[in-house]
């Protein structure tokens, strides 16, 4: 599991095994906008202000994952311990 804390609300929850960031976001109240859930169609990217994303899309070039800037929350998930989201 990994955290991720909400830059703009304050907002801090726990990511498990089996749960995306987008189902732990959204039990929170915090919608994030989304339409594949697959890591396709970028809908749901966000900002990464501090951490590094695991990259788990088709969407972003190796090039955009590189600079560990966005994530695609319906799929992808954290290598470091927190994620800090512009949300
Ligand atoms: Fe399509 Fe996340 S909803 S990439």
């Amino acid at each position: 599991s990994f955290e991720v804390r909400l830059a703009r609300t304050g907002l801090i929850c726990q990511v498990p095994a089996g749960r995306t960031v987008i189902e732990v976001l959204a039990a929170h109240g915090v919608e994030v906008p989304t339409s594949c859930e697959a890591g396709v169609c970028g809908t749901c990217l966000t900002r990464v202000l501090e951490g590094t994303p695991d990259h788990r899309d088709s969407f972003l070039t190796d090039t955009e994952r590189a600079a560990n800037d966005q994530f695609t929350p319906c799929c992808s998930r954290a290598i470091s311990p927190v994620l800090l989201l512009d949300l």
